[in-house]
């Protein structure tokens, strides 16, 4: 059964308004807050640090999703704690010793996530998948808001829902990039928990009901 999950990614937020925007975030039907870390190496661009996501968890009342889309996570792993990380996602391809990072998240006391490109098949998850309590699907390719959703991403949550389902049904799958209400019902309906939207959330007239018009979908 999915969970329906809505985390609005705050990339696309008003960033010169910090404290409106997670207020308003903090009384929709958001579950969690999707914060996008880039290096600028593992991806072409840099978004923010630790102080803003600093500011950000000062005024949240909702739990924090780390997505870090950098090559060398380990070091960082604790500031993602200590700026609010209740889930803490690290890219497959990014991470040399994926085990170990996914343990140390895991011993940090946060939920651990693993990402998965566009390009890659699921199928290369399959080892790690009794060590993590999320999966993270890219949409997009990482690295900007507001991209085409790619279609060919509900066949690969299909296939990702029966790996899960064996594997360990907890295990959240989310998704991120693009989304919007035309893909968002297929979505859960194919087996997604967890939809991350950034562009549709933050661009919208008023993005309460739109959170809660996506839940719905
Ligand atoms: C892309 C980020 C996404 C992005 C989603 O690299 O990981 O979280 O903010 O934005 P939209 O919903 O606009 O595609
Ligand atoms: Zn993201």
């Amino acid at each position: 059964m999915s969970r329906k999950l809505i985390a609005p990614s705050f990339l696309a937020a008003d960033f010169a308004n910090i404290q409106q925007e997670v207020e308003m975030l903090n009384s929709s039907e958001a579950d969690y807050i999707h914060i996008d870390i880039m290096d600028g190496v593992f991806v072409p661009n840099i978004s923010f640090g630790f102080p803003v996501c600093q500011a950000i968890h000062q005024h949240a009342k909702k739990p924090m999703d780390f997505h870090l889309m950098i090559e060398h996570a380990d070091p960082y792993l604790e500031d993602c704690i200590k700026a609010g990380a209740e889930i803490i996602t690290v890219h497959e391809e990014a991470c040399r010793h994926l085990h170990r990072t996914v343990t140390e998240i895991r011993r940090l006391g946060a939920k651990a996530g693993v990402v998965i490109n566009p390009h890659r098949p699921v199928s290369a998850l399959e080892e790690i998948l009794p060590y993590v309590d999320l999966v993270l699907l890219m949409s997009v390719n990482p690295g900007f808001g507001g991209q085409k959703f790619i279609e060919t991403t509900f066949d690969k949550v299909r296939k990702l829902k029966k790996m899960v389902d064996q594997a360990n049904p907890e295990i959240i799958i989310e998704i991120d990039g693009g989304v919007n209400d035309k893909n968002a019902g297929e979505l859960f309906n194919a087996g997604a928990d967890m939809l991350v939207a950034g562009s549709f959330v933050f661009k919208s007239d008023d993005p309460r009901q739109t959170i809660s018009n996506l839940k719905k979908a």
